[in-house]
Parts: C-alpha cells; structure tokens; sequence
C-alpha cells in the first residue's frame, strides 16, 4: 500500500485489451463478510452522495489475506475511514478499492458521488422521468460505493436518505420505514432497516412524486401486509390488474409452494426507463411500467398476461432468489430457472393451463432454441462468462424452467414439493448453487438424478428421432437421441429424456392411456403390445422434455391427431408438424405442384376442423390457427432462406384464407359479436378474430382491409384495435394511413401505447417497411435513451423476417448502426442486438456474408463495451 496511489485518477481508464474471462471453477469464498451496512444518501438528481458504513469481519471460510478488496466502477473514494479513523492505507487496483485491515473485525467507511441523471446505462443509481431509481443486479451497487459486490455476501441493510422534499415527497428503501422527519432547508429525509440479510445486488431505493394504489394482505399465518403499486400521478387508475395479480401471487405461493411473506409491507414501484423488465429488490420490487400500467383501452390481453406472469415471477422471487440466494453468478439458473417454473404454473392455474403451456414452449422455440444452436450457446448454468449481463438468457431462464419442470414431471407434484420443501428448509439464509437444488429434489422425492445432472452442464438441445414399427400384435417404438457440439463442447453424452407418450388406435381413435418413458441412452427400444395394426403415436405430450422430435410421417396421422388428441399440447404440435413438414419441403421451389396441392389440402383440411370444432373453446382455436413462426420453421434446416421460407408462408396464409374465406368470416363475424370483458370467452373470442381477420386479410387484401379498418374504429379495447391495426399495416392503401395517423394521435403522450405504435410498423410486411423505420428512427417521439422505445423499432425490425433478411442488406446495416450508437450509452439495451446477426452461420451464404461484415465492422470500433465486444467476439470466432 503506499499512500502516493490516492491520487490515482477516479475514472478508471477503459480496458483496451480484451476483458477477462470468469471461470466456475475458480469460485472461491469471500474473505471479507459484511454482516451490517449502513448507508446515508444526500439525494439530488444530478449530484448524489453517499456514506457507506460496513461492518467487516473476516471470513474463517476464506484463505486468510490482509486486504479487504472493495468492488468499485466509475466512482471515485471521497474519503476512507477505518474504525472512524481517515486512513492512507487503500488505493485502487483498476476500479476496486483495496484496504489493508490489521485486525479480525473492523468499520471501514467510504464516501462516494455520483450523476443519476448523467446514467444512461440505468445501471446503479440513476434519474428516470425526474425519479430517482437503482438497479443492482448483478454488478450494479459497485457504481453506487465500494462493495464486495457478489451474491455471497449478505449484509442486514439501514439505510438513511434525504433530498428535496417537493422533488422527492417519497422515499423508499428495502424492509420497513423506521423514522422520517423534515429539515428546515426544504429537504426532509427517511430512515429505513431491512431486516433480512440480502446481498448487494438485491438493494434498491426510490425517491420521486409518486402515488401509491394501496391495499392489503393478510397471509396464511395472520401477517398483515401493506401493499403499494407507486406510480406517476395520473397512472394510478391502471395499476387495477397488477395489484389483483401480486394478491394472487401472494396466496397462490402459500397454496402451491408453502411460501409466505415475511415483511409488514411490499412495495412495487413503476419505472419508465428500465433495461428488462422487473427487479426483485427485497420489499421494494422495481418494475418496467410496461409490466405495472393496464386498462383495456390501453393494453392487450397479452399485456395483461405479462403483467400478471412478471408480478408473479418477481414476488415468487422472495424465496426463489432472496430467502434462497446464488453463491454466484454461475448459479444464476438456480433462482431464474426456477422462478420462471413458478410464474408458469401460477399464471396456467389463473388462466388456461393448456394455452399457457403452448404460449412457453413457444418462446422457448423462438428464442431458446436459436440460441442453443448458435455461437452463444451455453448450458443453463455456464462455466464461464465475460460480462454477466450477457447471460440473462432465454437458456438460463427458459430452459433452466424446463430442466425444472422434468424433474417436477418424473417426481409427480406431490414429491416435487417435498422436494422443494426440503431445499427451502435447508438453505434458507443461504447463497446455494444449482447442486444444492438438485440435491435437495433428489432428497425430497427419491429420484436419482445422478445423470440428469447433464442437463445443467451440457448446451444444446437434444435431437431425438423417433420410428414407430408393428409386427405382429406388437408396436415397437425406437428412440435415439443426439446432442448437437456447441461452442467449447464437442462430445455429449446421452441426457435422460422423460417423454410422455400414447398410442391411438387407427380403428376406435383412442388410447389405453398415457405412459411416461425415460430415454437414458443414445438408442433404445420400448415394445407396447394389443396392436393388431400400426397405432397413431402421440409423443412428448405436455412438451415433457425440450428436445426436438424428428418424426417423419404421414400427414394422414398429423391431421388424425390434429383434430383428436386428448392433450391440448399434443394437438397443437401435430397442427405445428402438418405446417412445418410442409413449408420446409417447399421453400424454394423444392415440391411439384401436386404434392404442394396435397401439403396444403391436408392443412386446409385440419384447420378446417379446428375452425368448425364446438367443443374447443375460442382461445384454444385462435393457438391453434398460429402458424409456427419464420425463426422456428429456419431452425428447421442446416441453412436458411429466411426470406423465402417468410415468402412460402405468406403464400400458404393466402391459399387458406383463399381456400376457407366463407369460414374464416363466418368465424370473424360470430366473435366480433362478443363483448369486451375480461372472461375466458371474450378473450378468447378476441384471439380467433384476430388469427381470422390476418388469414382474411392474406386471402383477399380489399376484403381484409374493410374488415380491418371496421374493427379498428368500432374498437373499445386495445386487443381489437392492435390486431386491427396489425392487419391494416401490412396492407397499402389509405386505411392504413387514416389508422395510424388516428392511432398516435389517440394516444400521444402515453409512452407504452406509442411504443405499439413503433413496434407495429417495424414489424409488419410492408414493401416499404425498412424505409418506414428509417424515418421513424428520425421521428421526435424516437430516442435512444428509453430502452423500450429503442426495443419498439429496432428489435421489432431484428425479429422482422421481411424487414430484417432484406436481400439489399439494409436490415442488417440499420441494426449495426443501432449497434455502435447505442453501444456508448446503454451497453446491455445494445448487446442483446447482437445475437441477431450472430446468426450468420445458419443463413445462406449472400446474406451470412453481410451480416457478417456488419459484426466485423462493429468490431473495427475502437471502445467496444465488455457487453458487445463478448456477444460479438463469440459470434465472430
Ligand atoms: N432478476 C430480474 C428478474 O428476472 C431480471 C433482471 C436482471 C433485472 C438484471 C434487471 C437486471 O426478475
Ligand atoms: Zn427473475
């Protein structure tokens, strides 16, 4: 230590080289803990700043140094004090604060300040829309004051703030507000206590005009909980659904998991400028408003469904992340993976369980199967990492609920739960790994998971093919799996895969009952007797296991199960099957016309049923009639036309809104009869007008645009009028202007219906869709300091086949720019574009070479953020 480094320059010089990698394996236990902290903020918008009292004792788990290492990033020591003594004994390694201690337990006291309103990465303390608001996970208390700043330090939090009271009439913090008072100078000032321990990236603390919509709780064991949804003045009138769903979440935890709340008060507050989409800060949950705001003028039903699902997943956090944290960031799929499982079983037991289970195994195949095939891959718990940020994927997520869920399926409810029991019980208080958890439902339900482990370190999702022989009176069903090299994992070794299965008879249309099978190894047969001819199989009903199934067969049996099969999802998939088997085959010119005839006939033929089918209900019909998306149906092949299988598509949505308009209208005309409401039927009636009104309008443009623009202007609901508009905007004419033009002057100044109104035009198959977001990149409501905004038009444009796989390139230009004037002010908003163009690989060569050279040229600029540089370094090498 010498004392001349103090004056080392505050601003840590950028990193040149390439950032370090973070292995697993070299976890080591803090040598530091922080049992207490206090921290006092002096609260302005532009200027912050803050006193950080720890309390430090040495860790007897650590290796024993001298030196307490302070996690620091773009913030400077105003002062040091040990044991309320100025000390000269730190100095600064890169960003971190190091200070040498003597003894076993000390007080070491840092003053730091900072901009919130100068924060544009909207990481650690920052100003959103004249609030002050913090993120934290993962690495953001570290721009706030010097911290060990890993999950494996938990610290009982008091926290003391004060600012101006006419700014900021509210001030929040974790835990229960303990004292309050006012200064004479017009400032006032707030002392809050958390008294649960809780690493760093769990604090927050909020000061702004807000108003609260209040209610309470009483839990199972008779806590009375005060709840608040805190918002802008004038929004409280559409906090309705939140509060209802955090309610729900509350008493659904106590019924389905045994959890409950254990704090006098939660607080939910609703943030305009915000990186993803909520924050699971204890007690005080900070929110993306586009998961709070709701009223049916202004939100969809999808809507609705995040806000319910994201309110949920972030209160089931409470145990599943915060009683229960991660050792470290490695672990993170431990309370993420987890957590999403929660909110899909709470959300499928509030609504339809069978549409939900469709709605996620789609955004698994949409977003977490291109990722486990592409230069990013990695298994739900990774072993290494550059930036953490990069790793709040549809994997670790995702997929992370699906590894859980296996085992829930193999373990039945029942024994689950005294699975997750016996890991709540025993790691409370703790930060755990992923090895825990699985030890803990290994324990609880006497499953030997021993092999399963796989599924947490291997990448890739498993290839399972499938043929089905009879000979005699026996069906003889032979499986074989494979699981694809990835990045740093070239040799797999077979997973084991529960699928559900059933076996139709072809005569009487039905089965003996579902069974479940586990294929453990790279080939095995399972021989089902009673068959006198080749049954119908049903496979991976529920989507037991997320794997992909190779199946070739007849479209007969697709459309046999298409129109019978007892399992919601199962019938789903052979719909899914019918149109992707054909597409694939197509693209490109690649049938005759008969066989293309055939292909769309046995489509026609099945969606024909579903259309006229009485017992489905209206929601179950309009998932139905969803056509697998362009990004599924390219995962399909090796290499990808995007653009033509997007072209053989639409050219198949023509054919059957040509082939069954007379149904299709009739359907449109009963379910536009249906009034608004909230109910099952009304939304559902309002899900099959919308799959009707696209396949309407691709039959016959007039007829569909006079339907359209109808719908749109007798709309008073905002699922209506968005899928209205949808249709409108693909469409040239003047119906489509009078609609946009009436649609952002409806609702100007409401932030999240204007971004519908750049994510619609971004989105849709307009000829001129790319010129359409060039000019609204310049229109004045467009900014790249709101990443929902940016979100609105340009991921809109990157998941746009049309737009995005333009032959001329431009798509590909437009996101690279995105890309390196983002960069320098939101490095996490930006390095979720890259994954985009790092899909070059998987494209026909034309256009992998211009995605490529756009990857290239965003690595030819010099200061790169450690967020791009990784995504874009992997997606290169
Ligand atoms: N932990 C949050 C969630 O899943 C996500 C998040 C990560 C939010 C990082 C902000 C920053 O609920
Ligand atoms: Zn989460």
């Amino acid at each position: 230590m010498d004392i001349a480094s103090n004056a080392a320059h505050p601003e840590a010089a950028p990193a040149i080289t390439a950032p370090p990698v973070i292995h697993r394996e070299d976890y080591r236990p803090p040598e530091w803990l922080v049992p207490q902290i206090a921290l006092d903020f002096r609260l302005g918008i532009d200027a912050t700043h803050v006193t950080a009292k720890l309390s430090v004792t040495r860790n007897p788990a650590g290796e024993g140094g001298s030196t307490l290492r302070l996690n620091g990033d773009q913030i400077a020591p105003l002062a040091v004090r040990v044991d309320g003594e100025a000390v000269n004994d730190w100095r600064l390694d890169g960003s971190d604060l190091l200070v040498a201690l003597s003894g076993e337990a000390h007080e070491v006291e840092v003053e730091t300040a900072m901009n919130p309103a100068g924060n544009s990465q909207l990481m650690g303390l920052y100003a959103s829309n004249g609030m002050l608001c913090t993120q934290c996970e993962a690495e953001g208390f570290r721009r706030i004051t010097f911290f060990p700043d890993r999950p494996d330090v938990l610290s009982t939090y008091s926290v003391r703030m004060a600012g101006d009271k006419a700014q900021f009439p509210i001030l929040l913090s974790n835990g229960n507000c303990t004292a309050t008072g006012e200064n004479a100078d017009g400032t006032h000032w707030a002392q809050w206590h958390d008294p649960w321990p809780k690493p760093s990236y769990l604090f927050a603390l909020v000061a702004g005009d807000l108003v609260a919509n209040h209610a309470q709780f009483i839990t199972q064991s008779g806590r009375k909980v005060d709840l608040n949804i805190w918002v802008r003045a004038g929004d409280e009138q559409r906090t309705q659904h939140a509060m209802d769903s955090l309610i729900a979440s509350m008493k659904w935890d106590e019924q389905a998991f045994g959890r409950e709340y254990d704090l006098d008060l939660f607080n939910v507050v609703a943030v305009s400028d915000f990186n993803m989409g909520a924050m699971e800060n204890k007690g005080l949950n900070v929110f993306n408003t586009r998961y709070v705001l709701a009223e049916p003028e202004t939100a969809t039903d999808a809507d609705y469904d995040g806000i319910e699902s994201v309110i949920g997943h972030e209160y089931f956090h409470n145990w599943s992340g915060n009683r229960v944290t991660c050792r470290d960031w490695f672990q993170l799929s431990l309370k993420e993976g987890f957590t999403v499982l929660r909110d899909q079983l709470f959300s499928a037991d509030m609504g339809s369980e069978p549409v939900k289970r469709i709605e996620d195994v789609r955004t698994l195949r949409g977003g977490q199967f291109p990722e486990d095939s592409g230069p990013l891959a990695h298994p739900i718990r990774p072993d290494s990492y550059q930036e953490i940020s990069n790793f709040y994927t549809a994997t670790v997520y995702n997929k992370g609920a699906e590894v859980i869920r296996m085992m829930r399926t193999m373990a039945g409810t029942e024994r689950f739960r005294q699975g997750t029991d016996l890991y709540f019980d025993r790691h409370d208080g703790e930060a755990a790994t992923c090895e825990d958890f699985v030890k803990a439902i290994e324990q609880g339900t006497g499953l030997d998971l021993t092999q399963f482990r796989l599924w947490y370190s291997q990448a890739g999702t498993p290839q399972v093919s499938v043929s089905l022989t009879h000979e005699g009176d026996v069906a003889t069903l032979t499986l074989a799996q494979t699981v694809p090299a990835t990045p740093d994992q070239a040799d797999k070794q077979p997973m084991p895969i529960p699928l559900r299965i059933a076996l139709y008879d072809r005569d009487t249309g039905c089965h003996a009952g579902e069974r479940l099978i586990v294929l453990d190894k790279a080939k095995e047969s399972f021989a089902f007797g009673g068959f006198a001819r080749l049954p119908v199989l049903s496979i991976n009903r529920g989507f037991s296991a997320p794997v992909a199934i190779e199946f070739e067969r007849d479209a007969e049996d697709l459309v046999f199960l298409a129109a019978r099969d007892d399992d919601p999802f199962a019938r789903y998939e052979a719909m899914q099957s019918l149109v992707v088997q054909h597409l694939v085959a197509a693209v490109g010119g690649g049938l005759a016309d008969a066989e293309r005839a055939a292909g769309r006939a046995a489509i026609g033929k099945a969606f024909a049923a579903i259309i006229a089918d009485e017992a489905l209900d209206d929601l179950m019909r309009g998932e139905l009639m969803m056509l697998p998306t362009v990004a599924y149906l390219a995962e399909q092949v090796l290499v990808a036309d995007p653009y033509a299988i997007h072209e053989e598509r639409e050219a198949l949505k023509h054919w059957l809104g040509g082939e069954l308009a007379s149904e299709l209208t009739a359907l449109h005309d009963r379910v536009s009869a249906v009034p608004y409401g909230r109910d099952a039927a009304a939304r559902g009636a309002r899900k099959a007008k919308a799959q009707a009104l696209i396949l309407i309008a691709s039959g016959d443009a007039a007829e569909g645009a006079a339907r359209a623009i109808a719908q749109y202007r007798a709309a008073d609901n905002m699922t209506d009028r968005q899928s209205a508009l949808t249709v409108l905007c693909n469409l040239e004419g003047p119906e489509r202007d009078e609609a946009l033009a009436d649609f952002h002057q409806r609702y100007q100044g409401n932030a999240l219906v204007i971004d519908k109104w750049f994510q619609l035009q971004a989105s849709c198959f307009h000829p001129q869709v790319l010129n359409h977001v060039k000019a609204l990149a310049g229109h004045p409501d467009f900014t790249l300091s709101n990443p929902n905004r940016v979100r609105a038009l340009f991921m809109s444009l990157a998941l746009n086949p049309k737009g995005f796989h333009d032959v001329s390139g431009e798509g590909y230009r437009l996101i690279g720019d995105l890309i390196r004037r983002l960069d320098p002010l939101n490095p996490q908003t930006t390095a979720r574009f890259v994954p985009h163009l790092g899909r070059w690989r998987r494209i026909e060569p034309v256009r992998a070479a211009m995605m490529r050279a756009e990857l290239e040229a965003i690595m030819a600029q010099g200061e790169l953020s450690r967020d791009v540089r990784e995504q874009v370094g992997k997606s290169l090498g």
